[in-house]
């Protein structure tokens, strides 16, 4: 399955420059763990990190503009960060497999005079075995070039390795302004129609550009979790959904598409999650008149069962966690942001291990990326995959790994658990 290797993040909210794990201009970083938990206490931008792939995803689902109305962001000026006058950025360094090129993806927003946001430029890029990476898509003000198949051109030839990335990519931009297209043989001259919208949004839905249609069907694939136990309480129409959604609040849905396409499967799945999940004995579907499926519960101490809409916030929320490890089809990136509310500190440590185990299976098993200020929660991860927000002096936030610090390290060596140490301020900037 593909997996994000890195992930950079420039004058969105307080990030103004937040960059984690590897990425073109830092090929030498290691790539991102397959399940990765950015901690920090209230305020240094955890919300803002899970919201930058939020605001990706729906900026290619339904442009820029729309992107940043979306969800009470505000529009364009309130999510650029405060002071800056810069494009807001994204960067996306993944592998769509184990074996693929690593595939850059970097794009830039910015606004007109009028305060309306539009999309400034977009460059993809496939790193190369010991050779400057192969630029495959250069997109500036909405014109551009596209390198079909497996093509691409070594535009950086002229840079002295990586760190001349912006010179080549400033030349390779004028370049094309002045439509000399003679620079880039093999490539396609290409103009979009509405600014406002992603060119690999259009370019991905093309047969001709395979690299690009995997890069959006990822980034279309990436789950966020804006769960909350009281949607899942709900009693929807019936029907079954293939996958739970963003809010939850078709978990009824979805108990009952697996109950029906997968039923063995699914009654194997509920034997074990209510293994998992403290006081439960057995979880059970029952059916209703109308056809519904209701979720039963059977709590050890009672001898009548509890039905999801009487149990508690905790037990849904990770029966719809478990659930979702379990989808046969997974999304590969799975972004939650503090499943800690509501659960009691045991069920947190399983849980970690459930995403963990999860995340560590490379073919078929989802990225795991968790926000969280919860330190049993850390507990149970290793200093490399955990990374720490932190505010500077300026407001903005600074991130860095905990394996940085070789004391954390030796001290998680000796068995302190590392949401001990982040308890206790080890963690803290020194
Ligand atoms: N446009 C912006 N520029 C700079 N800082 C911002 C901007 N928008 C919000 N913030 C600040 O970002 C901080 C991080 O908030 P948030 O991501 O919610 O933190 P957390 O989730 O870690 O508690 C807040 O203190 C807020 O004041
Ligand atoms: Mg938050």
């Amino acid at each position: 399955m593909a997996k994000i290797e890195g992930f950079r993040v420039k004058n969105f909210k307080s990030l103004k420059d937040v960059a984690l794990g590897r990425l073109l201009t830092q090929h030498k970083n290691e790539p991102l763990t397959p399940m990765t938990a950015v901690i920090g206490k209230n305020g240094v931008g955890k919300s803002a990190l899970f919201d930058a792939f939020g605001f990706l995803a729906d900026a290619l689902k339904s442009g820029v503009e729309e992107a940043c109305d979306a969800r009470g962001r505000g529009g364009f000026e309130r999510l650029r960060a405060q002071g800056q006058t810069d494009p807001i950025e994204f960067e996306v360094h993944y592998k769509a497999s184990v074996n693929a090129r690593p595939i850059n993806y970097e794009v830039k927003i910015e606004a007109d005079e009028s305060g309306r946001p539009h999309v400034l430029s977009e460059v993809m890029d496939e790193e190369q075995e010991n050779e400057v990476p192969r630029c495959f898509l250069l997109l500036t003000k909405g014109r551009g070039v596209v390198w079909k198949g497996s093509q691409g051109s070594q535009v950086y030839e002229t840079a002295e390795g990586f760190n001349l990335l912006e010179v080549s990519k400033s030349l390779a931009r004028s370049i094309i302004k002045e439509k000399k297209l003679e620079e880039f043989k093999d490539a396609e001259f290409i103009e979009l129609e509405d600014r406002r919208k992603l060119g690999i949004a259009t370019l991905g839905a093309l047969k001709q550009h395979p690299r690009i249609a995997a890069f959006r069907q990822f980034v279309e694939g990436w789950y966020l979790s804006y769960f909350t136990p009281n949607a899942a309480r709900g009693l929807p129409l019936a029907g079954p959904q293939r996958h739970l959604n963003v809010h939850g609040d078709n978990l009824s849905n979805v108990v009952q598409f697996m109950e029906r396409e997968h039923s063995e499967r699914f009654q194997f799945m509920l034997k074990e999650i209510a293994k998992k999940i403290p006081g439960i004995d057995r979880i059970e579907t029952e059916r209703t008149a109308d056809d519904r499926l209701l979720l039963k519960f059977n709590d050890k101490g009672f001898q009548d069962p509890f039905y999801a809409q009487q149990m508690s916030d905790g037990t849904l929320k990770v029966f719809a966690y478990l659930l979702l490890l379990n989808d046969p089809t997974p999304p590969p990136f799975l972004c939650i942001e503090e499943p800690e509310n509501g659960l009691y500190h045991r069920l947190l440590e399983t849980l970690a291990h459930e995403f963990r185990e999860h995340a560590s299976h490379q073919e078929d098993g989802s990225q795991v990326f968790i926000t969280t200020h919860q330190p049993y929660f850390v507990n149970a991860l290793d200093p490399k995959e955990v990374w720490i927000l932190d505010k500077g002096e300026d407001g903005f936030s600074t991130i860095r790994q905990a394996s940085d610090d070789p004391v954390v390290n030796n001290m998680v060596a000796e068995g302190l658990p590392l949401g001990g140490l982040w308890y206790s301020d080890y963690l803290d900037a020194r």
